[in-house]
């Protein structure tokens, strides 16, 4: 049965805490294509297609043509940062995107200001921005509900939707404040330190209904007063990590060698990168936070507690280092130890010179208009439909995440299929065209 969705009437107004490379990748991306001068690759929302029925039928539609999307046109674009450059100036400074192109959108870009930002130099250390909201953790709370109100007002949205991609903070675990929203609220009014920016922000959206996705690796919405919180609003939440550059690539390798049930045991990634998300990438205690999303994927991909004859011993080391004169252009190593046939040992590597907003930035997009979907669906909570995008996604608390692509993909296409009333796909077949292999 078809899900009543709610038409995607007026502008969608995207607001993003944290205007650096990606959200200025994203943004100068999306106005470029509405100047018809790019195409937006690597967004499934835009250029994916989606099966639908039965491989007779031939339907295979783009997806923003069979689910009733936000159209970029109407798309506005906002945000926080700690610094004040506009989003051309922002966009200058992160070198990933040319010259050229940013000054045919020059006018859009300049039009996009960062509000001040709500932050604690805490949880980023290496950032000295100056563009900072005074006030309580509960004063801040407000003062971002104020802005993310008087910005829809202001710019005509009928629909907000808020994506972080603001820095990694450091590591931190959930505490008993997070636990209820009850306990948060009060840690809110007693100005508690445990409380994170990037959490003032997901309160802030969720009070007032608006989905709230989470880019970096930091907890943010994944804690259990948020979700509460997420659930009573009836808005949904997803999270935590792009999925870009090399963990991209081991969850499409590592699926394929299990399902081959080719041995592991080991698994070296090291990269250098040198923009702002490297420098703050830079201080151990933020590094923390990001290995721990970048760890999980291959054991639960793998799952040596159930092949311990393939993946028991596996050994898996991850390295990020600074190097400025890469800038964005991330460039990573891989060496894959495996064994296979009476156990010879092969290897593989891999070297990836990517660009990692250029691989962010349609994943932001995507989550962003997705999440629109979601709550124009009445769907709230942890949505794990779009774990395809990310390094550590959000689950329903005790149940393992799900880390394979290709999984990932069958769960969101048949996440569309089952809102817009289609059948969906099994991939079983036999029920159908087994009468056409009879006839031959
Ligand atoms: N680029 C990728 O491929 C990729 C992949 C996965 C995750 N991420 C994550 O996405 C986030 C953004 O990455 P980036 O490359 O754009 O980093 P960036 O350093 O260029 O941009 C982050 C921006 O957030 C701002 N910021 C920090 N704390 C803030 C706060 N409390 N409020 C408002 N602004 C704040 C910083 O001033 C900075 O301008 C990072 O957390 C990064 O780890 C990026």
């Amino acid at each position: 049965m078809k899900t009543n969705i709610e038409a995607a009437e007026g502008k969608l107004g995207i607001l993003i805490p944290g205007l650096g490379a990606v959200a200025t990748t994203l943004i100068a991306g999306v106005e470029a294509v509405k100047k018809g001068i790019a195409q937006p690759i690597g967004s499934l929302t835009q250029m994916g297609n989606i099966r639908l029925g039965k491989r007779t039928e031939n339907r295979f539609p783009k997806v923003k043509d069979f689910v009733p999307l936000a159209a970029l046109n109407d798309i506005v674009f906002g945000g926080w940062d700690v610094y004040s450059d506009n989003v051309y100036e922002a966009a200058m400074k992160a070198k990933v995107l040319e010259a050229g192109l940013l000054n045919a959108i020059k006018a859009e870009l300049e039009a996009v200001v960062p509000m001040k930002a709500a932050f604690d130099k805490n949880y980023a250390k290496n950032l000295v921005g100056t563009n900072i909201k005074a006030g309580t953790r509960y004063e801040l709370t407000n003062a971002v509900m104020n802005d993310i109100t008087s910005f829809k007002e202001k710019n005509n949205c009928s629909r907000i939707v808020l994506i972080w991609c603001g820095s990694t903070e450091i590591y931190y675990e959930a505490s008993e404040i997070h636990e209820s929203l009850e306990k948060f609220e009060q840690a809110l009014i007693n100005d508690d330190k445990r409380i994170s920016p990037s959490m003032i922000y997901a309160y802030a959206a969720l009070k007032l209904g608006i989905p709230f996705t989470n880019g970096a690796p930091n907890l943010t919405v994944d804690i259990p007063a948020l979700i509460e919180l997420a659930k009573e609003t009836n808005t949904p939440i997803a999270g935590k990590d792009f999925k870009t550059g090399q963990t991209l690539m081991k969850t499409i390798l590592a699926p394929g060698l299990a399902a081959r049930s080719l041995g592991v045991k080991g698994w070296f990634s090291t990269n250098i990168l040198g923009n702002r998300d490297g420098l703050v990438l830079d201080d151990p205690d933020n590094f923390k936070t990001k290995e721990i999303s970048k760890l999980g994927v291959l054991e639960d991909i793998l799952r040596p507690d159930a092949n311990p004859e393939l993946y028991g011993d596996l050994y898996h080391k991850i390295r990020i280092d600074y190097y400025p004169p890469h800038g964005d252009n991330k460039e990573s190593w891989d060496n894959i130890d495996i064994f296979g046939w009476l156990g010879y040992k092969m290897q593989i590597k891999i070297n990836f010179l990517c660009r990692d907003s250029i691989l962010a930035a349609p994943i932001a997009l995507d989550l962003a208009l997705f999440s629109d979907l979601a709550k124009r669906a009445g769907m709230s909570g942890i949505q794990e439909w779009l774990s395809f995008y990310l390094k550590s996604p959000q689950t329903a608390p005790g149940l393992r995440p799900e880390n394979d692509i290709f999984k990932q993909l069958i769960k969101l296409q048949n996440t569309l299929r089952h809102l817009m009333g289609e059948d969906l796909i099994t991939h079983l077949g036999l029920d159908y065209y087994q009468e056409l292999v009879d006839v031959l």
